[in-house]
């Protein structure tokens, strides 16, 4: 089973844009300042997907380079056919690949690139199998003042109001899903941090929406609900005799209606956990 290939679909294109959006409260005003008075910054940005972002993110003048990585091969092609030019570069790669390092290497020489000032890993280390192994990985790229920000959900902390039995039915789905990556990693992400050498800084523990705000939930639930329909769908074909999968797919159809109904009532304040991290090197 291609559990990755879940990232090539439009509907997965549309959820990001949506995150996009939702992050860029706290993601604008921090690259403000990290761009302010700067110049030839080089950026990597791992699990770039289609490259939108990495445009939008760090198309600042003050970036004249952007390395973009990502796994499905496809997509990285369109990312470097769409935006690919003098200051954006696109590959495909698998970060936990064995010859990691020496390949990075190779790739920063071939474009004149001796460290990165910014590594943007966003809703990527949930993927991997082993997210502490690719932060150590990546200490020795940094440069002296750089920073990595990562973004990664915190199932653990979410929460609805007045009632939150369906959420936690849902997350203890999620859990589960083999698509949804390992939903545990935000909450783990600080301990991680301080073994590999970094000083990490939060930036945003939530996303919330209060009772009376119908598009900030429309579009949460874009982002954090919309995609475990087609998951459940996607797993009972690959696994018919999966009795797990099947239940998935009739709470979908049951379940899952009342969940977003019970959301969406003006009733109801809905906050998303998040893990968003700006973290430099640790001061010896
Ligand atoms: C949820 S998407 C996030 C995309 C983008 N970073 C953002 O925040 O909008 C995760 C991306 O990471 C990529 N990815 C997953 N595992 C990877 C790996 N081992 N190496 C490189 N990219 C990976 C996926 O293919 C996908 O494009």
């Amino acid at each position: 089973m291609q559990v990755t290939s879940v990232f090539q679909s439009q509907a997965e294109a549309d959820r990001l844009a949506v995150q996009s959006l939702l992050l860029s409260d706290m993601e604008t005003p921090f690259l403000r300042s990290f761009f302010q008075n700067q110049k030839n910054l080089c950026v990597l940005d791992i699990g770039c997907h289609s490259g939108e972002k990495s445009v939008a993110r760090f198309g600042d003048p003050t970036v004249s380079h952007v390395l973009g990585l990502e796994l499905e091969p496809e997509v990285a092609r369109l990312a470097e056919a769409r935006f690919g030019d003098q200051r954006f570069h696109f590959c495909d790669c698998d970060v936990e690949r064995e010859d990691f390092e020496p390949w990075l290497r190779g790739q920063m020489q071939a474009l004149g690139i001796r460290s990165f000032d910014l590594i943007n890993l966003s809703f990527v280390l949930l993927f991997l199998c082993e997210p502490e192994t690719l932060l150590k990985r990546l200490l020795p790229f940094l440069s002296p003042e750089g920073k990595i920000l990562i973004t990664e959900t915190d199932d653990s902390t979410a929460f609805l109001e007045p009632d939150g039995e369906r959420l936690r039915d849902f997350l203890a789905r999620l859990r589960e899903d083999p698509y949804a990556g390992t939903r545990s990693v935000g909450k783990r992400l600080p301990e991680m941090l301080r073994r590999c050498g970094y000083r990490a800084e939060l930036l945003c523990s939530a996303l919330r929406a209060e009772a009376w705000e119908t598009e900030r939930k429309k579009q949460l639930i874009a982002m954090f609900f919309s995609y475990f329909p087609e998951d459940a769908a996607l797993l009972c074909a690959h696994f018919p005799e999966e009795e797990r999968y099947r239940e998935w797919l009739s709470w979908t159809r049951t379940e899952y209606p009342l969940l977003l109904e019970q959301i969406l009532s003006p009733a109801s304040t809905l906050s998303m956990g998040m893990a968003v991290y700006v973290c430099s090197r640790q001061k010896v």
